[in-house]
């Protein structure tokens, strides 16, 4: 509807005006993953709410630290539970789902830790989160799912750099291709 092209273009102009693009790697600290603005909570969270208009879930399922942020607000604005998956194991969590993936961005080995507690066989999920590069997160994430027999229905993030057409997002692969052509024109 008409809300959703209102947040995706707020955003996109934000974005446009503050991300700092250098290469593969984009800068959003002042706005999305360090400090964060009311406004883009508000548009990012709005354009998911109404992008998942329609689909019959149970909870959302992110990443520790950069998606907790949209993740919480959407969850408030849509009245559904949200997880995030951890990067180190408390010591409270003792029954768990694991993965471990590999980070081109960051040449590191990421693991992944869900509770049993909260990861229900059954649970409809909708996937979000900030950046959507190479796809090992997803990976990461699709696996835990898998162990649980929870459903992944829904995937979405705010930055996709990618070509997979399958992810929702606010700002895609062709629209990052336009910001940075129009920089030098
Ligand atoms: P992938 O899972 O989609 O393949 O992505 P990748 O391993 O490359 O990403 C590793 C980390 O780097 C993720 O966050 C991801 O959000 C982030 N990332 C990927 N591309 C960019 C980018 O262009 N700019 C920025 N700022 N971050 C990017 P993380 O480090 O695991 O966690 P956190 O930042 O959420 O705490
Ligand atoms: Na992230
Ligand atoms: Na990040």
């Amino acid at each position: 509807g008409n809300a959703l092209i209102d947040y995706k273009k707020k955003f996109y102009n934000y974005f446009k005006n503050n991300a700092k693009i250098n290469g593969d790697i984009i800068n959003v600290q002042s706005f999305l993953n360090h400090q964060v603005l009311p406004e883009v909570l508000e548009w990012v969270a709005g354009f998911f709410k109404e992008s998942l208009s329609g689909i019959v879930f149970d909870k959302f399922l992110t990443v520790e630290s950069s998606g907790i942020s949209f993740a919480s607000i959407l969850s408030y604005l849509m009245g559904k539970p949200f997880i995030f998956a951890k990067k180190k194991r408390p010591i409270t969590m003792d029954s768990f789902y694991y993965s471990k993936s590999y980070s081109f961005t960051k040449q590191t080995e990421t693991e992944l830790f869900v509770s049993k507690d909260v990861l229900l066989k059954g649970d409809k999920i909708v996937f979000v989160d900030d950046f959507f590069a190479q796809g090992a997160t997803l990976n990461s994430i699709e696996d835990i799912c898998k162990q649980a027999n929870a459903e992944i229905l829904a995937k979405c993030v705010v930055v996709n750099k990618s070509d997979r057409d399958d992810i929702i997002s606010l700002i895609n692969s062709s629209d990052l291709e336009r910001i940075v052509g129009e920089c030098y024109e």
